[in-house]
């Protein structure tokens, strides 16, 4: 699928197209350049999935957690931009969060691609010449 988002006035109906094409799958593999919006755009969805508490950039922490009542249990969301090796990745327990069942969002999953589960889906996010976004949703397998 694909979602046009104009302009931020628009992030919050394309979130909610978003939340409604997620169906039953966990983890959501964001890829997109540097600045094309994987935060701004993971806030929006988190938003519409019934997130209050703060959702920021986890570069810093690797992973953040939010509380949804909505989903019903925590909102994973990981920036890997800063990874260096894989083992980082293995000493924070990757696995008990891809395979918990609860819903996972990846900013710059490239750096970390044989490590995403097969039902991962793909979201790509682009820039387009005139500041607009586009959002694609794919399946991984
Ligand atoms: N849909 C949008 N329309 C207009 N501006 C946007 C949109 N999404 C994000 N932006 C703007 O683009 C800038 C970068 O956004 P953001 O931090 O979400 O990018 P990112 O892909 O997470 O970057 P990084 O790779 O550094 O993590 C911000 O100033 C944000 O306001
Ligand atoms: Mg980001």
């Amino acid at each position: 699928m694909e979602i046009k988002i104009q302009s931020l006035a628009e992030i919050q109906e394309a979130a909610r197209q978003f939340v409604e094409a997620m169906g039953d799958n966990t983890v959501f593999a964001l890829y997109g350049k540097m600045g094309a919006g994987k935060t701004t755009f993971v806030k929006a969805v988190c938003e519409v999935l019934g997130v209050e508490d703060p959702i920021t950039s986890p570069t810093f922490a690797i992973v953040n957690e939010y509380r949804s009542d909505i989903a019903g249990e925590l909102i994973y969301h990981f920036d890997f931009y800063r990874i260096k090796k894989l083992e980082e990745v293995y000493d924070m327990g990757y696995e008990d969060y891809f395979y918990s069942g609860a819903i996972c969002f990846i900013e710059w999953p490239e750096l970390i691609e044989e490590l995403l589960p097969g039902n991962a889906v793909k979201v790509c996010i682009e820039e387009t010449a005139d500041g607009a976004r586009n959002v694609t949703m794919e399946s991984m397998a």
